[in-house]
């Protein structure tokens, strides 16, 4: 499980994201809600390693990795799902798939993932491992960095906006994809600014305004109340449209 305690992060001197808490408990999701520019990314970087935090602590299963190296982090069984994809243009879909593939050090609960596992899961990659990154569709890319996030066998997944830009039928299936991967265990924390998909799989919503925990609603609940959700956020002011 993952647990983030007093984190504090920023850039160039300046704070961004204020001593946050939270918990993601294994076999859960819990999503992260705010507008842009809210410092959501800036969690999920603070979290993964690619930016050192200037106060609080980032444990995994009791682990203290805060500001460690990112390779470090990822060996302790943190996978990050970036916002963007970031795939690599030039590299096949079966080159990510190759370089990607990290076998656990540790044993861990659970089948590790591997690249027939993977394909398994998300079958369209396997009809698509000859192109190359730079010439799939958003879908497509959105599938590739998940798989390269789960050939390390996390346990605690990292989803940066994994829907943004994505058509509605492929959001139905990202969605799919995240609850099945936290009924597998992993512990899940997903960013994102979209309320549906937050309350649509969370068992914990926490809403962040301005790099601070402004709310903290019960998953169930807000599937059950979407206005709930939907006026907690309402109170946090957009810094952009
Ligand atoms: N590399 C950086 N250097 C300086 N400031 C940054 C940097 N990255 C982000 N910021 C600032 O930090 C704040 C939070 O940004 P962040 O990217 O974490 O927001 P976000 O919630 O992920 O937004 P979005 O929904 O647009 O992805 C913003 O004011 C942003 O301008
Ligand atoms: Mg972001």
């Amino acid at each position: 499980m993952l647990r983030v305690s007093g984190l504090t992060a920023g850039y160039h001197g300046g704070t961004v994201l204020h001593a946050l808490d939270l918990t993601v408990p294994a076999g859960t999701v819990h999503a992260v809600v705010g507008h842009n520019g809210a410092g959501k990314t800036t969690l999920v970087h603070a979290i993964a390693g690619l930016l050192r935090p200037t106060a609080g602590g980032v444990f995994v299963d009791g682990q203290q990795v805060t500001g460690r190296p990112t390779h470090h982090i990822a060996r302790a069984g943190v996978g990050l799902v970036p916002q963007g994809r970031r795939v690599f243009a030039h590299l096949t879909v079966a080159e990510h798939l190759r370089l990607a593939h990290r076998p656990p050090r540790r044993p861990r609960s659970g089948t590790a993932w591997t690249p027939d596992r993977v394909l398994e899961l998300l079958p369209r990659l396997g009809e698509r491992l000859g192109h190359r990154g730079g010439d799939l569709s958003g879908g497509e890319q959105q599938m590739l960095a998940l798989a390269r996030a789960l050939l390390g066998t996390p346990r605690v997944l990292l989803l940066d906006e994994p829907t943004e830009g994505l058509a509605p039928v492929l959001v139905g299936q990202i969605r799919k994809l995240i609850v099945a991967l936290a009924d597998d265990g992993i512990a899940v924390l997903l960013v994102s600014p979209s309320p549906g998909l937050a309350a649509a799989c969370a068992r914990t919503i926490t809403v962040l305004t301005s790099g601070r925990v402004t709310d903290r609603l019960d998953g169930a609940a807000a599937r059950a109340n979407p206005a709930q959700l939907h006026e907690a956020l309402a109170l946090a002011p957009a810094a952009k449209a």
